[in-house]
């Protein structure tokens, strides 16, 4: 594990169970290396984690590490090493490769038009797969600095932005008529609106927690409703878990199953509950981790 940072153009796909000194495998204590293309990415919940790195599969030892609670390592594609607990240990492993091409283009077209703003990986992988988007109508609930709306706009949907921050929206609306994008916007208040027209993407990333429950549960419905068939849901959003309950207490936290149970009729295209981390940090300075349900779905009748 090395302080290196993982490349721009790699993405989480995988995460494991949060470990213990008592779960963590067996494989990953003695040496071994990832593929080629693999980084990992060690994050240390509580107590701390010793990492050994070797110069080739001869058990020579390079350097030793130890990261500590809150810290986190990185390993390079094929580095042979092995780690062991400390004393205790509570841990997540994850796992990036690199972004699909087509997603890659989209961004580079995306990076040059608007160089600060950081789309999620979903709402460009969603934009990746759907091969007739020209005009396509997409609305994104809740569009906060713009940068998910701005992408789906850049990759030719026409885009309705909804927010509650007015100075949002026209900051969005400006810089997408900077690019003569499609994207009109509208301030709402989503405890008191649902979705009342057809669209045939309607995206919501880490804002159906603000929401009072019974507002949040009815908003999605109507979102599920008037979603064409053939056509996709996205959402991001915080939950409680058994085993990481949200630090955070917003007025709605459903669980991940509440969440896909929206979508039982329809396609899964993706679905996790991987750990993430709010930009909000806690009383010593540390961001404020919880499990997001990510699902993306396309309605199929
Ligand atoms: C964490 S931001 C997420 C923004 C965006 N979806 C993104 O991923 O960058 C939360 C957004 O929810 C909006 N919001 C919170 N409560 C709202 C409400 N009742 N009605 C409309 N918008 C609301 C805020 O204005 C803010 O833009």
């Amino acid at each position: 594990m090395e302080i290196q940072n993982i490349p721009e153009n790699f993405y989480r796909y995988k995460q494991m169970p949060i470990w213990t000194e008592e779960t963590i495998p067996e494989m990953v204590l003695t040496m071994h290396n990832t593929k080629v293309w693999v980084w990992w990415k060690a994050s240390i919940l509580e107590w701390a984690l010793k990492y050994t790195a070797f110069k080739d599969p001869r058990w020579e030892v390079e350097y030793e590490l130890v990261i500590n609670a809150w810290e986190f390592g990185t390993s390079s594609p094929q580095k042979w090493h092995k780690v062991e607990p400390i004393w205790k240990l509570k841990m997540i492993l994850e796992f990036f490769e690199e972004k699909p091409k087509a997603v890659q283009e989209l961004e580079e077209e995306f990076k040059k038009a608007f160089p600060d703003k950081s789309p999620h990986y979903e709402v460009e992988y969603l934009s990746s797969i759907v091969e007739n988007r020209e005009s396509k109508k997409a609305l994104d609930l809740w569009s906060g600095g713009g940068r998910n709306s701005l992408f789906l706009a850049k990759a030719w949907f026409d885009v309705t932005s909804w927010d509650q921050n007015l100075d949002w929206l026209a900051e969005t609306e400006s810089l997408a008529r900077s690019e003569n994008l499609k994207l009109t916007t509208k301030r709402v208040d989503l405890n008191e609106t649902l979705v009342d027209q057809n669209y045939d993407v309607i995206i919501s990333t880490v804002v159906l927690q603000f929401l009072e429950k019974e507002s949040a549960k009815k908003l999605l419905k109507s979102a599920t409703e008037k979603t064409n068939i053939w056509w996709y849901n996205l959402i991001i959003v915080p939950v409680d878990a058994e085993d990481m309950k949200c630090p955070i207490d917003f007025p709605n936290l459903m669980t991940y199953e509440e969440y896909l149970d929206f979508y039982k009729d329809w396609e899964i295209v993706h679905a996790d509950d991987m750990v993430w981390q709010f930009h909000r940090t806690d009383e010593n300075g540390h961001r404020i981790r919880a499990r997001f349900a990510t699902i993306i779905a396309k309605k199929i009748k």
